[in-house]
């Protein structure tokens, strides 16, 4: 099939590379001159573990294509996918300029060109927007074409193995020609059985709000429940597992921290109260989430500040972990960059090491260091970051921090002295490495060295 990608981020990268490896010509469309340019030169642009070896393939074979052109791409391409931008806006609700933007250019391209074509919405919209778009590319064009709600599920980190075997797929549609295209272009990624929902529009819109505010929800329960069992005097990695194995309630997404962070979570949770408030229903349930999320993002530094009494003004504090979650360069919306923003503005100077996301996070703080009376200094590696420090604070679970060498970090801190925002380690074995260890939702453990 002959498709277009518009919006080569995260979402249109990954999407346009496992559609060229199914023997799809695929077009991706950005208006990123550079970002076009270093893609058609064989460079991926983002981390994304997998991608690399398929975007090298597809490229060399033919069939995965760059361009600022929007109107060669729709011309070229019979299926056109809009993974664009929907960030918030300042009301809370999704931001739809870059999608009907697009559409509205799309409408002008058909209008010449004349043939069928359907556009189908990747992006994660707000309910109606399928309608919306259809309107927009009506004012332009009166021909025919079809707008399909098809949400992308794929998670960072894991999105190459989720786009080409997804747990499921969902399509949103009323129209039959556009139904047979969409069940064509996906039987490949389905082949094991899994299943691909046909719906409404509507509904297809709502499913991917649903899952991932469903998701915000069960982070931000587990979050309280450690909490709860901090004041307690409980542990909850153990309540953990005795709620996870119920298989009511299942394993996954249990895992206790400094809150959800990403460019999805907080903002489809934001956006999905913003619908339901527009529709006259306050989600009680989603405004919690958010005010939880908020106070959790900054657990980890009330405990620093608590440990060293109010006042870490001159404290050298080692970070391992910078991305929003391991496996990702992508640092949008991470708790570090609050934690970093609060430990900076207190007067701590901060040593960080991250094994991808260093970069974003040295452009998104570019120009900004000198308003900070702390500092802030970007380390070759894991242990190079705790050379000197008062002690470390672990905010991304990367593997590589999962089983580091207690002896050579105790013996380049200034106090064997961790912060642990992800419940890495055994408390008890760090306790008797002669650690001070200060987790999420566990008993404070004091060295027993
Ligand atoms: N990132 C994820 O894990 C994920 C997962 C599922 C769904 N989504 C949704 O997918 C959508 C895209 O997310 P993303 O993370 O890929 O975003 P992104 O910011 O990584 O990528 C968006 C791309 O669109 C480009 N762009 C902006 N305006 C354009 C225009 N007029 N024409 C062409 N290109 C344009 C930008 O330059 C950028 O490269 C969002 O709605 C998001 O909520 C994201």
């Amino acid at each position: 099939m002959k498709i277009a990608i518009v919006g080569t981020g995260y979402v249109g990268l990954v999407s346009g590379t496992c559609f060229a490896e199914s023997g799809n010509q695929v077009i991706c469309v950005d208006i990123d001159q550079n970002k076009v340019e270093r893609l058609k030169g064989g460079e991926v642009v983002i981390y994304e573990p997998g991608l690399e070896v398929l975007f090298e393939r597809n490229l060399k074979g033919g069939r995965l294509h760059f361009t600022t052109n929007l109107k060669q791409a729709v011309e070229a391409s019979d299926l056109i996918f809009l993974a664009l931008p929907t960030p918030p806006g300042e009301d809370g609700s999704a931001d739809l300029s870059y999608v009907l933007g697009v559409a509205e250019e799309i409408g002008k391209i058909l209008q010449e060109h004349k043939q069928y074509k359907v556009v189908i919405n990747k992006s994660t919209v707000p309910v109606g927007t399928a309608e919306k778009v259809h309107a927009k590319i009506a004012e332009n064009y009166s021909g025919e074409y079809d707008v399909v709600s098809n949400p992308e599920f794929l998670r960072e980190g894991v999105a190459v193995d989720d786009f080409m075997k997804p747990d499921r797929v969902v399509v949103g549609t009323t129209s039959a020609q556009a139904k047979e295209l969409m069940e064509q272009l996906y039987r490949p990624f389905v082949r094991q059985g899994n299943p691909v929902y046909f719906m409404d529009e509507r509904s297809a819109e709502i499913t991917k709000y649903a899952a991932n505010s469903y998701l915000a929800t069960r982070i931000t329960f587990m979050n309280e429940l450690a909490n709860i069992c901090e004041k307690v005097g409980a542990d909850v990695e153990v309540v953990r597992k005795g709620m996870g194995s119920d298989s009511r309630i299942g394993k996954r997404f249990l895992f206790p921290g400094i809150g959800y962070g990403g460019s999805c979570f907080p903002k489809d949770v934001q956006a999905l109260g913003k619908t339901s408030l527009q529709n006259g229903y306050e989600f009680k349930i989603l405004n919690s989430v958010m005010e939880v999320n908020d106070k959790q993002k900054l657990v980890l530094f009330e405990k620093i500040k608590d440990y060293y009494k109010g006042d870490v003004k001159g404290k050298t504090i080692a970070i391992w972990g910078l991305a929003f979650k391991p496996n990702t360069d992508d640092i949008r919306e991470a708790p570090s960059l609050y934690i970093i923003d609060a430990l900076l503005n207190a007067g701590a100077n901060l040593q960080v090491f991250d094994p991808e996301a260093m970069e974003n996070v040295k452009e998104y703080f570019n120009g900004e260091l000198e308003n900070y009376s702390g500092k802030l200094s970007f380390c070759t590696d894991a242990y190079h970051a705790l050379d000197k420090a008062d002690c470390l604070a672990i905010l991304t679970e990367w593997s590589i921090f999962r089983t580091p060498d207690f002896a050579q970090m105790k013996s380049l801190l200034l106090s064997p002295t961790i912060f642990d925002g992800r419940n890495l380690y055994d408390s008890q074995v760090v306790a008797s490495q002669g650690f001070y260890y200060n987790s999420i939702g566990r008993k404070l453990v004091l060295s027993t060295s």
